[in-house]
């Protein structure tokens, strides 16, 4: 087991350092955020992911799990270093890796004994080589080191699941050294029989990138599946499940929504789109997949307006579930961003629920009004349209929401509520590819 730092306390971070230290590794996990570092140390998460609390406090009580913000003390303790700060999106589409940097740089300056520093972020091929260098330059001894790229796959709701029992570990590297170390890091996943794939960096870099423009361009295509479906008159839903029972195929990241959004897709197949351009190899397939899910994000729009008959001027709209997905309150690149800027460049009214994403949201669009439950979310609206595919809304009463709105309306971008239900109750409404009706 190994004395570990991971550097950045947000979404990868904070779930490695806590997977980490229930390995049963001595984790440091250190921020210059202060206010982060102030939450953590208070037994707070800073934010929103199931399970993730449990783990936290568990191995606080273990005495494995510390939170600092003097990052350099840290990394001098420390044998393993881990990079897991965020690289938004840079002008251009490109990564933007000026904190990953500038934590290489505070690495550089603070080697004082031989250390693996590992990259966790999404970073692109290539920067690797440049951590490297830019340690190099700000060493100030001979000191060794070894590199080493282990790319996270963590889903966010499903982040602690996805680190503690993962598909595959990763792992980017040149020396055996450091594979024997990252194996002692991983210890308990090594003796389970976890794949674990041994490459070199700019493999490893890039299987991060393939696989989630994989993910992408897979929920774009059965999204246009979806749109023909509409329009063939055919049930996208047995489709997907019947495609889904070829195992070349699989079943997962198969069902139709209103495009994807969240902090990865978006920004990685961008990242990868501008790799392929700089390089002058072009990516044909991730170029559709972007175009397809930005239509897809507008299609929702029209379909709610078609159901109102394009009169949305002081209109009043129940817009349900904010976050990109259930089980996060993350609303990056939602959909519903799209939808409620949609809504209210027409001089709509938007009435806003979410379980958990709302204060997010505020920062977005701070004018609307938020509620706490859908119920008054839905009171007296024009029309409802479900954003998220939170299981409450699953779950909703069709009967209930009918007394509750002005006028039966209901665009189902998620597809989680039953089309008899609707039928019976003589709402109008519309969905993603199941127009189809018996
Ligand atoms: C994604 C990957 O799934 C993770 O493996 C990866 O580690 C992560 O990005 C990352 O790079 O950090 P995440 O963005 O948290 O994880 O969310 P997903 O569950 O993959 O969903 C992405 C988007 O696709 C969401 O908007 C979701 O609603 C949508 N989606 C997904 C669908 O519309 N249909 C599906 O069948 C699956």
């Amino acid at each position: 087991m190994k004395n570990i730092t991971v550097i950045g306390t947000g979404y990868v971070g904070l779930v490695s350092g806590a997977g980490l230290s229930d390995f049963g590794n001595q984790v440091i996990c250190a921020d210059i955020d202060e206010s982060k570092i102030r939450l953590l140390k208070a037994g707070k998460i800073p934010i929103f992911e199931p399970g993730l609390k449990e783990v936290v406090d568990r191995n606080i009580k273990s005495n494995r799990l510390s939170f600092t913000t003097d990052v350099s003390k840290a990394v001098r303790d420390s044998e393993v270093i881990f990079i897991g700060v965020g690289t938004p999106e840079g002008k251009n589409g490109e990564a933007d890796l000026s904190v990953v940097f500038s934590v290489a740089e505070t690495i550089g300056n603070n080697l004082n004994t031989y250390k693996i520093i590992c990259t966790k972020s999404t970073v692109p091929i290539g920067t690797g080589e440049k951590i490297i260098s830019i340690i190099n330059k700000y060493k100030k001894n001979d000191i060794d080191f070894d590199y080493v790229s282990n790319p996270e796959f963590l889903r966010e709701g499903a982040a602690v699941q996805d680190f503690l029992i993962p598909n595959r570990i990763v792992l980017g590297a040149t020396s055996e050294k450091s594979f024997r170390i990252m194996q002692d890091v991983y210890r308990p996943l090594y003796i389970n029989e976890t794949p674990i794939v041994y490459t070199n960096v700019s493999t490893a870099e890039m299987i991060k990138y393939a696989s989630n423009a994989f993910l992408a361009l897979k929920l774009s295509y059965i999204n246009e599946i979806a749109n023909l479906c509409e329009a063939v008159g055919a049930d996208v839903h047995i489709v997907a499940k019947a495609m889904g029972n070829d195992g070349r195929i699989s079943p997962k990241f198969l069902h139709p929504g209103p495009g994807f959004g969240g902090s990865c897709f978006p920004k990685d197949t961008k990242a990868l789109l501008s790799l392929s351009k700089e390089l002058n190899e072009p990516m044909n397939t991730v170029v559709a997949a972007i175009a397809t899910n930005a239509r897809q994000k507008v299609r929702m729009v029209d379909k709610l307006f078609n159901l109102m008959g394009d009169e949305i001027k002081g209109k009043t709209i129940a817009v349900l579930g904010l976050s990109f997905k259930q089980m996060t309150d993350d609303v990056r690149e939602s959909a519903s961003i799209k939808m409620i800027q949609s809504i209210l460049d027409k001089d709509g009214i938007v009435k806003a629920y979410d379980p958990v994403a709302s204060d997010n949201m505020k920062m977005i669009f701070p004018d609307i009004e938020y509620y706490s439950n859908w119920q008054e979310a839905v009171n007296n609206v024009d029309a409802v349209v479900i954003m998220t595919e939170w299981h409450e809304f699953r779950g909703l009463d069709l009967v209930e929401l009918k007394q509750l709105v002005k006028t039966p309306i209901i665009l189902d971008t998620r597809n989680v509520l039953s089309i008899k239900d609707l039928v019976s109750l003589d709402f109008k409404f519309d969905n993603v590819g199941r127009r189809v009706l018996k």
